[in-house]
């Protein structure tokens, strides 16, 4: 099997995947929804704060576990530890990304349709409106399970053919496209009249906000999901890397793009949310209300303030959806090469069944919009899609990341990681400082998160 594995050909090569992997609906997505949820700045420094001490120092050790045991995240635990409850971490994995991709799959299936509409200017019904049209486009359950299952078949497709000179060829030239457009936008965004107000919603932190453990959870959740850590999508990733391959500067590269990307979608969603809502209706603006509809109730109106708006919105929404793909191939390759390495199955049956099982899961997901059962689940008082992005975004992400950091810095152990490391020469982090990062400050933080949200 080790020929169908494949490696790099360059490091540029990893770092592009790997940056695609990270960024995606997650960034531009994700962020603001839940900056809106959990009541602005206070949010975003959680966020900060968590992605370079918890976050940034677990990302460099995945990167480097398959580096070192060039497989995936089961087989690399395996091939560390033989023995032991590690093997925990290759089941989270295969979970979390299956799981994932069945709710990531139908926000992906959004985009496409949202891309649709700029195409054939159905947005602009929605140019005044408050999220009227994202109600009908998220409402609609044919629709929604058509879509979703479009971009799993291509996702399929994509992983099924051994995804490098696609892939790697759409992003180079669609990653760069998407942070000048989302540059653009944000310009456009804090220039708007009455802009300063989203300004201040987004960048002065209410202090007595940020010490609550549900926003603090939610945040650190956040974090995990954005840089695709926490269920060895990176180990995979690093896996395929040569050995000579420094990883020290590519991991820190990463981590910088996703995080500035992310930021920039706030710099267009707050201001230009605040500002439409005070000239165009004189109400105020609430990012609590949109929920997930959130960026797709803002960004028409945002684009309708531009010449040519339109064509803006065309843009911004294809490549969102490349932006998605990129991080759908990596969640289905996980579970894929699971079944490739560890049960020997061709990539083909593994591609089928893995893409077959997380449509059918995908379902109730689509169905949490349109009412009914799924929409106001009796026992956990919200909706399916809600339970799902709780369970795998704000548990199984963290407690993977946990073990991860508790497995390199104890079990693999100090010494033989930072060996690891220190192949790729000096530079920052330092192996005692990331060493210490991983063995005390990301595991702790962790296991005191989850302490206070579950037990106290
Ligand atoms: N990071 C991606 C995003 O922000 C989503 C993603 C892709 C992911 N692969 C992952 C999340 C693996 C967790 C684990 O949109």
């Amino acid at each position: 099997m080790t020929n169908d594995r494949g490696s790099w050909g360059s490091r540029p090569g990893f770092i592009l995947a790997a940056t695609g992997s990270a960024v995606g609906l997650g960034n531009i997505w994700g962020f603001p929804t839940q900056v809106g949820q959990g009541g602005g700045a206070a949010f975003v420094l959680i966020y900060l704060i968590a992605v370079i001490f918890i976050c940034a120092p677990i990302l460099l050790g995945e990167v480097l576990v398959g580096r070192y045991a060039q497989l995936g995240p089961a087989g690399a635990v395996r091939r560390i530890s033989p023995s032991g409850p590690w093997w925990v971490i290759g089941l989270l994995a295969v979970a979390a990304g299956t799981f994932i991709l069945s709710f990531y799959a139908v926000i992906a299936g959004w985009t496409v349709q949202y891309l649709w509409l700029a195409v054939t200017d159905g947005l602009a019904a929605d140019a005044e409106g408050s999220g009227a049209l994202f109600g009908a486009v998220s409402a609609n359950p044919i629709r929604n399970v058509l879509f979703t299952g479009l971009f799993l078949v291509a996702t399929a497709w994509c992983v099924n053919r051994g995804i490098r000179r696609g892939i790697e060829a759409a992003s180079r030239l669609m990653m760069p496209l998407l942070f000048v457009l989302l540059l653009i936008l944000a310009i456009r965004s804090v220039t708007l009249p009455g802009a300063a107000e989203g300004l201040a919603y987004y960048l002065r932190p209410d202090l007595s906000q940020a010490l609550n453990p549900e926003i603090i959870g939610a945040a650190v959740g956040q974090a995990f999901f954005s840089l695709s850590l926490g269920m060895g999508a990176l180990i995979t990733y690093g896996s395929y890397l040569h050995r000579s391959h420094a990883v020290r500067s590519a991991s820190i590269a990463i981590v910088g793009i996703d995080t500035t990307i992310a930021l920039l979608a706030g710099f267009i969603i707050f201001p230009a949310g605040f500002s439409i809502a005070s000239f165009s209706s004189g109400s105020t603006f609430d990012p609590t209300a949109g929920g997930p509809g959130l960026i797709f109730a803002v960004l028409p109106q945002l684009f309708a303030t531009l010449p040519g708006g339109l064509l803006f919105g065309a843009a911004f929404f294809l490549l969102l959806s490349v932006a998605a793909f990129t991080s759908t191939i990596s969640l289905l390759e996980v579970p894929v090469a699971h079944a490739i390495d560890q049960w020997r199955w061709p990539r083909s049956k593994a591609v089928l069944a893995v893409a077959a099982f997380t449509f059918a899961f995908s379902i109730p997901s689509v169905l949490s919009f349109s009412g009914g059962f799924f929409s106001e689940l009796p026992a956990v008082g919200g909706t399916f899609f809600d339970l799902m992005v709780n369970v795998w975004n704000e548990g199984a992400l963290p407690l993977g990341g946990m073990l991860i950091s508790l497995f390199i810095g104890w079990r693999w152990g100090a010494r033989f990681a930072g060996d690891e490391l220190r192949r790729d020469g000096p530079g920052f982090p330092s192996p005692a400082l990331w060493g210490f990062l991983i063995r005390f400050v990301s595991p702790a933080a962790i296991f005191l998160l989850i302490v206070s949200r579950f037990v106290l």
